[in-house]
């Protein structure tokens, strides 16, 4: 059968998406907003092959378990009930997300072999309708189908929870600076950490109702090219959504002492220099600061200043997926 290769990239959420409203389908309970980066993205292969008794997925040059492999089965499986197919598929990819990062990767990877898999079944599906299988491997995925800013709009149903394009071609100066951090802290995944939220913290319905509220005020900044009104929306929810965290039963965060003295950073920078810089953290604890190009110096003499031996990686705005056969 045909090979086909998809190129997706990473994003990273301005408002977040952390809760399901239905946890099969991945119906989230917010809208969300992201960025999609240039620099990061996941390459996969996918052909299906009627000689395997079971999927082959590699990663990095690395066979995967069947136990490491279950959710790219499981997307595999929704392509083979799309598309009528029957037979198992070889799945080659590479990510070029460096792991120390701390960017996720799933977004980027899930995009990528619904891309590849799908095409290579012989669907041609639309954009809408690959970011709604995109969505099935991994919530966040669904907006890595398309380049620039994106908005996954939460939806009800399978049929009406998928991302759409806000503005691909961003060519306005926005940037985000990751800052590794590097005593990683026990680790949730993104998956737990939503649902011990959700289920527990006292606050997490105000969350969602403040998460929705804000898509529409960000969108006109996004628009607007408002970096300041965006960015203070921006830090305020993956602020209040990590404060949800460490009063969920269990409680847990993903944010260590650097990561505050980062945070504490962007906002000294704002409030004492006058200098639009703003953070948002998922569930790791490295900090994005989402800045202006003309400011990285400044930005990077204050971070070492603080943190003399910190990593850096500068992203900037990124294009949606390709897909090529071969
Ligand atoms: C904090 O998309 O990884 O990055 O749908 O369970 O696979 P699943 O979760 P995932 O969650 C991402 C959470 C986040 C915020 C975001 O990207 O919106």
């Amino acid at each position: 059968m045909k090979h086909y290769t998809a190129k997706a990239h990473t994003n990273i959420a301005l408002l977040k998406y952390w809760g399901k409203a239905d946890s099969e389908l991945i119906i989230p309970t917010t809208s969300s907003i992201s960025l999609t980066l240039n620099e990061f993205y996941t390459q996969t292969t996918v052909w299906f092959d009627s000689t395997l008794d079971q999927d082959r997925v590699v990663l990095d040059g690395i066979l995967l378990s069947t136990k490491a492999s279950t959710k790219v089965v499981h997307l595999l499986n929704l392509v083979r009930q799309l598309s009528g197919l029957t037979s198992y598929a070889h799945v080659e990819s590479h990510n070029h997300v460096p792991t120390a990062a701390g960017l996720a990767s799933s977004a980027s990877a899930f995009a990528a072999l619904a891309g590849a898999a799908s095409r290579a079944s012989g669907l041609t599906l639309s954009r809408q309708d690959l970011s709604r299988l995109a969505r099935r491997g991994s919530g966040s995925a669904s907006r890595s189908i398309f380049g620039g800013f994106a908005q996954w709009e939460r939806g009800h149903s399978d049929l009406t929870s998928f991302a759409k394009p806000i503005m691909e071609e961003v060519t306005w100066p926005i940037q985000l600076v990751t800052v590794l951090i590097n005593d990683q802290p026990k680790k949730v995944s993104s998956r737990t950490g939503m649902q011990l939220a959700q289920t527990s913290a006292p606050g997490y319905q105000q969350w969602v109702a403040d998460t929705n509220a804000a898509n529409s005020a960000a969108l006109t900044a996004i628009f607007n090219q408002d970096l300041a009104t965006l960015g203070c929306l921006a830090e305020e929810n993956a602020l209040a959504m990590h404060a949800l965290n460490p009063t969920a039963t269990p409680p847990f965060t993903y944010l260590t002492t650097q990561s505050w003295a980062v945070i504490r950073l962007a906002q000294t920078l704002r409030n004492n220099k006058g200098i639009p810089v703003y953070a948002t953290m998922d569930a790791g604890p490295n900090v994005k600061l989402i800045s202006q190009p003309h400011d990285t110096s400044v930005i990077m003499q204050a971070l070492h200043q603080i943190l003399p031996n910190v990593q850096t990686q500068i992203a900037t705005p990124g294009p949606g997926i390709n897909i090529v056969e071969g």
